[in-house]
Parts: C-alpha cells; sequence; structure tokens
C-alpha cells in the first residue's frame, strides 16, 4: 500500500508478487513514453540490478521499489533525485525509530546502520530532449535479510532487532519521498536538500579515497555541489569533482 501522503500526491502502484526487476518494470513504461509517478514494487525480487553492472539480490521479504518519474529537468539534474532517495530511506528509518544514530549515508545513494549498507539506490531513465527526462529511481532495502558473498559489510533491518515488514516500510518510505521530494522540486534541487544530506552522510570532513575507473583520487571530502557531485581537495590542493566511482573513508 502507499502511505496516504504519496496516495493524495497522486502517486500510483503496482505491486508484484514477486518479479525479476521493480527499475526494469519501471523502464518497460519509459520505453512506452509513459509518465509517472508510479512506484513499482515487490518483496521478492528475483534479478535485480545493482549499480556498476552489479547483481542485487533480492529474497523474499526484503523491499524492491522502483519510481517512475517524468521531469522537466535535464537528466544531469534529475540525477540528483538519488540523494532525495536516500534521504527519503533515511527519514522512514527515524519515523519507525529504527537504527537511530547509526543510520549514515554514504555517497553516492547508499544508506548505511553502523557502517554496513542497508540500502542501494540504482537510478536509470533517459532524455526526453534538453530540459525534461524520464527516470527510474531504484530503491533496495535489506529487510529480513542482508546478501551473501558480497565485497563489503551488509546488514539488514531484523539484524537492528527491527520487525518491521517490506509494505509498512514501503508505505511510510512513500510518504517520506513525496515530502522531501517536494523540497527537491520547489526549483532549488540540490541546494534544498544538500545540507540535510551532508549531516547525515558519513566521512564529511574527513580523507577519502575514491577509485573511479583507472583513477584514484585521494584527498579530504568538503562537499558536494549542486550536481550531486562529490568535492574532494587533494593534498597538493587542488579541487577535484567526483560523479561516480566507489567511496573509501579513512586513510585505508
Ligand atoms: C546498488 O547499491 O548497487 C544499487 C541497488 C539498487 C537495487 C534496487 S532494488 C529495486 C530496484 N530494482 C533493481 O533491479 N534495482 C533497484
Amino acid at each position: 500500500a502507499l502511505g496516504p501522503a504519496a496516495a493524495r500526491a497522486g502517486y500510483r502502484l503496482e505491486a508484484f508478487d514477486a518479479v525479476g526487476s521493480t527499475n526494469d518494470e519501471a523502464l518497460k513504461c519509459v520505453r512506452t513514453g509513459e509518465g509517472g509517478p508510479m512506484w513499482f514494487v515487490t518483496a521478492s525480487q528475483t534479478s535485480g540490478h545493482g549499480r556498476r553492472g552489479r547483481a542485487w539480490q533480492g529474497p523474499p521479504g526484503n523491499l524492491a521499489a522502483s519510481l517512475l518519474l517524468t521531469t522537466s529537468v535535464p537528466v544531469n539534474v534529475a540525477a540528483t533525485l538519488g540523494f532525495v532517495a536516500g534521504l527519503s530511506v533515511s527519514d522512514a528509518l527515524m519515523r519507525l525509530a529504527i537504527g537511530d544514530a547509526s543510520i549514515t549515508l554514504k555517497w553516492p545513494n547508499d544508506v548505511l546502520a553502523g557502517g554496513a549498507k542497508l540500502s542501494g539506490i540504482l537510478l536509470e531513465g533517459e532524455s526526453r530532449n534538453d530540459d525534461a527526462s524520464a527516470v527510474v529511481v531504484g530503491i533496495g532495502v535489506n529487510v529480513v535479510s542482508a546478501p551473501d558473498g558480497v565485497p563489503y559489510p551488509a546488514t539488514c533491518l531484523a539484524d537492528l532487532g527491527a520487525t518491521v515488514t517490506a509494505e509498512d516500510l514501503f508505505a511510510v518510505l512513500s510518504d517520506c519521498w513525496v515530502e522531501r521530494c517536494a523540497q527537491w522540486d520547489d526549483g532549488r534541487g540540490m541546494d534544498a536538500i544538500r545540507s540535510t544530506w551532508l549531516e547525515r552522510a558519513s566521512g564529511v570532513g574527513g580523507p577519502v579515497a575514491v577509485t573511479s575507473g583507472p583513477r584514484e583520487v585521494r584527498g579530504t571530502f568538503e562537499t558536494l555541489d549542486a550536481d550531486g557531485r562529490l568535492v574532494v581537495r587533494t593534498a597538493a590542493g587542488e579541487r577535484v569533482l567526483v560523479s561516480a566511482g566507489d567511496v573509501h573513508f579513512g586513510d585505508a
């Protein structure tokens, strides 16, 4: 079920008992030119995708939700909706009193609990013209189980002692999205949400190493720019903007 605010805001919902990938379902609509806002949601995703071509495990009980949106902004601006998504997940956990201060955001779009990954976000979409784009915001939350064999620490809501179901979490999350997105949508985009994101982010002001393809950038994580790029100050004083990559905090 959608939350009341999402329903009032005119969001539609298609729920699946099980489905390959909710992002793929939403992308079918992108291809046929259908508009949103519409959520595609399941608590059993059988072949989910993660960032950088990785698989995303979605065993029964975990939440997979993808939002189809048509926006009147170019894709680089629409890409900052990933930050709205991360904030919405953390808002929902706060509202449900799950995890408290252990919940942090990790650039670009992960949500962590005690440093272990709880939620991942995958944005896909296409540009419709110079100032319109169709975007799919895919959100996966480990509710009842954490993935096996992944190269990073992972956790789930059940491990945090929470008994919430994927469906109940989604009802709250869809409302939190509507509220955060309204902030973003008032025309200020990243500027409207940057300070909240930075307050909840891990590693701001500290050392960071980012791998982006063959390149490695090391320095201090200063802030995010208007496009959501990571602003890194290197030891040599150079200001480097990073738009994608794997981030490692600390000196390691
Ligand atoms: C990542 O951290 O690599 C991103 C994971 C994104 C997973 C979600 S689950 C819902 C949606 N459907 C998919 O196939 N992927 C996203």
